[in-house]
């Protein structure tokens, strides 16, 4: 076992935190990042490449806002696939697919992102948002993306990275560590929303995350920043 896995917390302890904010998720996401979220998921899913009868798979998929209007927005995909390892999150995407009509073409499995289950080459684009800062063996979880994805396929990574050195990173770190956590007790649960900035530290600078995909054989498509660099878009190529 490595120090980072040993200084992680378990699998279990992270889904059950998630089943634990899982009501209040949506409504805290949309408060926290004033509306932003949505703008950045609709720019991940701009990106997602057409492919008659393709294969969309949503790592992390949370309550199932990139999947749902991913579904939506590209109707030549055959099979989309929503991932994660918390079921109370899923329930969730399950309901909000169920009400946008798209209960017979979304499902959805209860797997991680380190060890997805699937064949490898099943699909032709992979989507993340949010969801790779969370993972207890992020390398891993990236060797699995790259054996699940078909050549050609495409990978989007949609995350908080940690802050660089600017004002407004000082700023934007200060609201981070100080008032997301506060306003995450107000209306749901502190430990969850301390953890945030936690995993946000702890994650990888955007050019080691870019060097990291070019070694194992991505090519570079897009980057996209936003919040001064705090929130990026990532899009790579098998
Ligand atoms: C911050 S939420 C993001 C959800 C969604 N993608 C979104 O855009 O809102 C992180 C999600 O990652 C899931 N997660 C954490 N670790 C995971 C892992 N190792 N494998 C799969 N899902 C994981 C959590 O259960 C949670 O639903």
């Amino acid at each position: 076992m490595s120090d980072q896995q040993r200084q992680s917390p378990s699998e279990e302890s992270i889904a059950e935190m998630f089943d634990t904010i899982a009501p209040r998720y949506d409504f805290l996401n949309s408060l926290l990042s004033f509306n932003q979220d949505k703008r950045w998921r609709k720019k991940l899913i701009s990106l997602i490449p057409t492919k008659f009868n393709g294969t969309l798979v949503d790592m992390a998929t949370g309550t199932g806002d990139v999947i749902i209007n991913a579904a939506k927005k590209h109707r030549e995909y055959a099979t989309f696939l929503g991932l994660d390892i918390s079921l109370q999150m899923m329930e969730r995407a399950q309901q909000k697919a169920a009400l946008a009509g798209l209960a017979q073409k979304i499902s959805f499995k209860r797997a991680s992102c380190e060890q997805t289950g699937l064949p490898a080459q099943f699909c032709d684009c992979i989507s993340i948002a949010f969801g790779l800062r969370n993972t207890i063996d992020k390398d891993q979880a990236l060797a699995e993306f790259y054996r699940v994805l078909k050549p050609s396929g495409y990978l989007l990574i949609l995350e908080f990275f940690p802050p660089a050195n600017s004002l407004f990173a000082r700023i934007f770190q200060f609201y981070f560590q100080r008032i997301l956590p506060l306003i995450g007790a107000l209306f749901s649960n502190r430990a969850a929303y301390a953890y945030l900035p936690a995993s946000v530290e702890n994650f990888y600078q955007p050019n080691c995350l870019r060097e990291k995909l070019q070694k194992m054989g991505f090519y570079p498509v897009k980057t996209h920043s936003f919040l001064f660099g705090a929130c990026r878009l990532i899009a790579v190529k098998k």
